[in-house]
């Protein structure tokens, strides 16, 4: 038996990170986020997302994240494979929501930031999440969050994009992700109703089904 692989995704200042450290004590599972900052390849992008001086080209960000998660692959599958739940926190859903968003917004005019296909190729062969949750939260709230407009990402109009090429992802995979409203929610509200959903649909227990692989 193995442990299910659950993905929580969202818009920056969601909740995100919040969810994802309680639900992985709940479950006594591995916390992984995304970038992960420690490695190697995280390392650059820390410097990225943190210093808007620093020059990268859309392409060349857009396969470091990548790279990142090849970077943990083999840990995340040994860990499932010893019957233990893995909780990430972001995943290849916000590596292609993001970069499409450059394109989108007319920050990028580079024909592979505007193709799915293209941002995509790079994730295939990762394991894919047995569920996927998205929170969502009205765009004015983010911006009242703590730490909002640190990031380079963080704007508010950029937010909208995302917001938008993640529903458009969204409606391209049939991989089911179940959507959560998070607003008017406090910590330990939106984290009852995440264990609830999760509970409700079988994904808290160990399973037999080898892991599936991004194709
Ligand atoms: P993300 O990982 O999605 O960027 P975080 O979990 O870091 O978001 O949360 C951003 C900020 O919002 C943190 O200061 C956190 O304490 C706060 N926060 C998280 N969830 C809630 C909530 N439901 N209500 C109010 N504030 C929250
Ligand atoms: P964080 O706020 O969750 O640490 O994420 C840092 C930023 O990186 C956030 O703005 C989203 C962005 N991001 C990408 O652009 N591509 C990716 O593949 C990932 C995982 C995050
Ligand atoms: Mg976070």
């Amino acid at each position: 038996m193995r442990g299910k692989l659950i993905l929580i995704e969202g818009l920056d200042r969601s909740g995100k990170s919040t969810q994802a450290q309680i639900l992985s004590d709940k479950l006594d599972a591995l916390l992984i986020k995304f970038p992960c900052r420690e490695t190697k390849v995280g390392s650059i992008i820390n410097e990225y997302l943190v210093d808007s001086t620093v020059k990268l080209s859309d392409q060349t960000a857009h396969l470091l994240f990548s790279a990142n998660r090849w970077e943990l692959a083999h840990s995340i599958v040994d860990t499932l494979n010893k019957g233990r739940f893995v909780v990430m926190d972001r995943y290849i859903y916000s590596g292609i929501a993001y970069s499409l968003a450059k394109s989108r917004s007319g920050g990028s005019s580079d024909s592979e930031m505007n193709s799915i296909d293209w941002l995509y190729s790079p994730d295939k062969g990762l394991p894919k999440p047995d569920c996927t949750l998205f929170l969502t939260l009205d765009l004015e709230e983010l911006g009242n969050r703590k730490g909002w407009g640190e990031e380079r990402y963080e704007k508010e109009s950029f937010q909208k994009i995302v917001k938008s090429c993640f529903e458009e992802i969204f409606q391209l995979d049939t991989h089911a992700v179940t959507k959560i409203d998070v607003n008017n929610m406090d910590i330990p509200q939106v984290s009852e109703l995440i264990m609830s959903k999760l509970e409700s649909i079988g994904a808290l227990q160990t399973t037999e089904k080898s892991i599936e692989r991004f194709t």
